[in-house]
């Protein structure tokens, strides 16, 4: 702790930061699985029988059978599978009548299914259903830093663990769904992990999104909203990475989880170092009113990995000004939801496609494990979710003395 009392000096700013001795040894009590009732997974809309369209196909000259649907988020994929000698090219010619005939939004051929012979065909729903983080959260139970991506077309949860990404970015036009699945971000956290695992930096120069979360023990600083007090954060936690390597090596450790697997032998009384999220909202609004910015978030992005702290950096403007290349060669993880043009996409995605997606939560990522863009609706985590949550953790806050 020498280390960490040494800078002690330091987290006595104005705003306020942790005691780190006070966050320790803990008994902490995790929220019941039933704060997620309310917020039960929901179903997915009638589809589609696959008789009535294997009818209609036929009327149009394509025999066939078609397999039981597979619902996604916001289309359903049927498996035709011609019985006569057909070729795919009239499908693909057919389809729109066929979709005019059933009143079908939108219905595509996703051509021959690899391994299968059939074909895939896509209808899209009207609407977009809601996804409920409960339908998320056991595909998440396993990762250090539970990040909620959301659910496939082929109807799969999918996540990530943020400590082994190590950094996001989350990029996206106004309205598309930034903010709901960083605050689904935390909220995984707040359900799944204590303080002494997972803590937080939030960084909100918009002053909105994040004062729900004010006086949890989940925040290692207070709630941070001016572009002034962020540029000082990011120098303190540039200081609080540098101190923790110190700690980290001293012991012949090169990382975070040698250090822990170091302590947990018995090796020292010294308390475990936990995960820290640096989330930073709105990061065009910090950089564009203050260039000092970039300079402490590159070298968090190149180093913190093995001090356990990791950047989560949402952005409207995926502009090389503002993603820049030094920022975006260290952040692997992206996250587009739409985005004005092919060109914005190749700057999140290095690939285009999320100027085609469609509405809030829609997205496409990328990343350590996913090698090409895949698809996901995100989960929708209503403000009521978010209250319960903080309501279950803020009276444990009593504990602690952030406010020295
Ligand atoms: N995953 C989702 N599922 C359903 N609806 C969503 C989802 N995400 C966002 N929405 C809807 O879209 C609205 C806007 O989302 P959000 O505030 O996250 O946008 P944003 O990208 O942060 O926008 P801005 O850049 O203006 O801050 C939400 O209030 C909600 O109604
Ligand atoms: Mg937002």
């Amino acid at each position: 702790m020498g280390i960490l009392k040494s800078i002690q000096g330091m987290f006595d700013w104005a705003a306020g930061v942790r005691n780190f001795n006070d966050v320790r040894f803990i008994d902490w009590k995790m929220p019941p699985a039933k704060l997620l009732s309310g917020d039960s997974a929901s179903g997915f809309d009638a589809v589609l029988h696959p008789l009535a369209l294997e009818m209609e196909l036929e009327k149009f000259g394509f025999p066939c059978r078609v397999g039981e649907p597979q619902a996604g988020p916001s289309s359903t994929l049927y498996e035709v599978k011609p019985t006569g000698i057909t070729s795919i090219k009239v499908l693909d010619k057919i389809l729109p009548d066929v979709g005019l005939r059933l009143g079908l939004f939108g219905i595509q051929s996703k051509g021959a299914l690899p391994g299968k012979q059939a074909i895939g065909v896509e209808i899209e729903r009207g609407s977009t259903p809601t996804i409920q983080l409960a339908a998320m959260a056991s595909s998440m139970e396993d990762h250090a830093i539970p990040v909620p991506i959301g659910v496939q077309p082929n109807g799969k949860a999918l996540s990530i663990d943020l400590a082994k990404a190590p950094h996001l970015l989350v990029a996206g036009s106004t309205g598309t769904g930034k903010s709901v699945f960083i605050n689904s971000l935390i909220s995984s956290s707040l359900l799944l992990r204590d303080p002494d695992q997972v803590q937080f930096v939030l960084i909100d120069p918009k002053m909105v999104e994040f004062n729900r979360y004010a006086g949890i023990p989940h925040l290692l600083m207070n709630v941070i909203t001016e572009v002034d007090s962020a540029v000082y954060a990011l120098s303190v936690m540039e200081r609080f990475m540098d101190d923790r390597f110190k700690e980290i090596s001293k012991v012949g450790c090169s990382n975070i989880t040698e250090y822990n697997s170091y302590l947990a032998r018995g090796n020292s009384s010294e308390p475990f170092l936990n995960r820290v999220v640096i989330i930073i909202d709105e990061f065009a609004d910090l950089i564009m009113q203050n260039k000092n910015v970039e300079q402490p978030v590159v070298r968090i992005a190149q180093k913190a990995r093995a001090a356990g702290i990791h950047l989560v950096i949402g952005t409207q403007r995926p502009v090389v000004k503002v993603v820049t290349g030094l920022i975006k060669a260290n952040v692997p993880a992206r996250v587009s939801f739409r985005v004005p043009s092919s060109i914005d996409s190749r700057v999140v995605l290095d690939e285009k496609g999320a100027e085609h997606l469609g509405g809030p939560g829609d997205l496409l990522v990328k990343g350590p494990g996913i090698f090409k863009a895949t698809r996901a609706q995100a989960p929708y985590v209503d403000t009521d979710l978010v209250e319960r949550l903080v309501a279950h953790w803020r009276p444990q806050d009593a504990f602690l003395n952030r406010y020295n």
